[in-house]
């Protein structure tokens, strides 16, 4: 898989990607993952990417024509890629989106910042509009690193362990069943019973049914 990421501030970037799962993957060569600097598609000299909103408002918004000309250069490097507007109208992520995702074999994530990114790009640059959440930040980038996590995780050969990830919260819309690791007491807290029991049969109607 090929994700590309358009960002104004791609040192944010440094740090997420460079450890655990991700680090593996990229190492394996499962993902490539590029992150580009939109000022570089900018075309005035002083590399300005924003501009005031028409009609009035606080803030500055992204340019439609930087961004339009940062995705088809990317496009042009691959067939097919499908284009992720990040903001916080966009329709809610989930863990169905993430599989989704996972599946395709080129992302182009846009990350908005200031006030948002002009219109346009929602209605003729991306294929989908993603929020991570009820709630608003600083720009599209920590949103970004959301989203590229949940995805990598899920390619093939990405965890070393498939029945982990057959188990893990959300997957059928289950939540994972509580787990508990040494010393079987801590403080008077006591890892449950059944799970000390060495009935596998047991243990995995108590996974199941535990709720
Ligand atoms: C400060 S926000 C803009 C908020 C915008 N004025 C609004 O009221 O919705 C700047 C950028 O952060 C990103 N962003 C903020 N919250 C987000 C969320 N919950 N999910 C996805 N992206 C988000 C988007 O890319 C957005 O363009």
């Amino acid at each position: 898989m090929k994700i590309d990421i358009l960002t104004l501030f791609p040192e944010m970037f440094s740090g997420p990607f460079d450890y655990s799962i991700l680090r593996r993957a990229q190492d394996k060569q499962l993902v490539k993952i590029d992150i580009h600097n939109l000022r570089d598609w900018a075309a005035d000299k002083y590399k300005s990417v924003d501009d005031r909103p028409y009609g009035g408002g606080a803030g500055m918004i992204l340019k439609v024509d930087i961004i339009d000309r940062a995705v088809a250069s990317l496009k042009s490097q691959a067939s097919n890629p499908k284009i992720i507007l990040l903001d916080a109208g966009g329709k809610k992520y989930t863990q169905e989106k993430a599989g989704e995702l996972s599946r395709g074999e080129h992302l182009i994530v846009i990350c908005g910042h200031y006030e948002g990114v002009d219109h346009r790009v929602h209605e003729h640059v991306a294929d989908e509009v993603i929020s991570i959440g009820d709630y608003v930040l600083s720009g599209g980038e920590v949103p970004a690193m959301v989203i590229v996590d949940s995805v990598v995780r899920l390619l093939p050969g990405a965890l070393g362990n498939k029945k982990s990830l057959a188990e893990e919260s959300h997957n059928n819309e289950e939540i994972e069943y509580p787990q508990y690791t040494r010393p079987e007491e801590y403080k008077d807290w006591k890892v449950p019973e059944i799970l000390l029991s060495g009935d596998h049969k047991k243990i995995e109607e108590w996974k199941k049914f535990r709720q």
